[in-house]
């Protein structure tokens, strides 16, 4: 049984509906389980999301953004996930280091060598399992985003190209066969990619 399971996929996509379908059902089949995120959880987490993501009256410089979102990896790393997986947990994180990859790497254009190096260090050597990416074209996830209820944060505001680049640095990430990173089509109904994950747990 995979115990580090991560979510991937640009905004839009569907990746946090989906995680906490795997939960639900890993749940059911008599895992013990803990659903997280990034960024956001544990008491730095949900500082650094507020300023991040919710506030949007103070700009951000690109390094500024790549630190806080590492120091939230870190310490989410350190606070709970790490603990959570010594407990015997299975552990779903909704975002993870392959999201600074393409956001801060590929969306703000920032030297990938420095963000990889940055990325790596803040996972403190926690390495998924497993990461499901959520494949879907740009236009129809922001189109999606323009259908929800809840407001945008900071990063959903952002110019369908910077989203275009971030969906670049997914597929250059892809490109490179990494084993752990499973390509799930996205654009199917929400029922139907959750039988698609499934099927990499077998029969529990
Ligand atoms: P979400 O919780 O709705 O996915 O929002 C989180 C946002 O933060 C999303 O737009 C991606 C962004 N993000 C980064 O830019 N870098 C990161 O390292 C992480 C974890 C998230």
């Amino acid at each position: 049984m995979r115990k580090f399971i991560t979510f991937e996929g640009v905004d839009g996509s569907g990746k946090s509906t989906q995680a906490k379908l795997l939960a639900d059902y890993l749940s059911r089949s008599g895992n013990k389980v803990f659903l997280t995120r990034e960024p956001g959880e544990g008491r730095l987490g949900e500082l650094i999301r507020t300023e991040i993501l919710d506030r949007k009256d103070i700009s951000i410089d690109p390094y500024a953004e790549l630190c806080l979102f590492c120091a939230d990896r870190a310490q989410h790393v350190r606070e709970l996930i790490l603990p959570k997986l010594r407990d015997g947990y299975t552990v779903i994180c909704d975002r993870y280091y392959d999201s600074t990859l393409a956001y801060q790497g590929s969306g703000r254009e920032i030297d990938p060598d420095l963000v990889h190096r940055m990325a790596t260090a803040s996972s403190l050597g926690v390495e998924p399992d497993i990461t499901f990416f959520l494949s879907i074209p740009v236009p129809q996830a922001l189109l999606r985003l323009e259908g929800r209820q809840k407001e945008k944060n900071r990063m959903d505001e952002e110019s369908s190209e910077f989203h275009r680049r971030v969906d670049e640095g997914y597929r250059h990430l892809i490109g490179k066969k990494i084993p752990r990173i499973k390509v799930i089509e996205a654009t199917v109904s929400p029922g139907e990619i959750h039988m698609e994950i499934r099927g990499f747990f077998g029969e529990l």
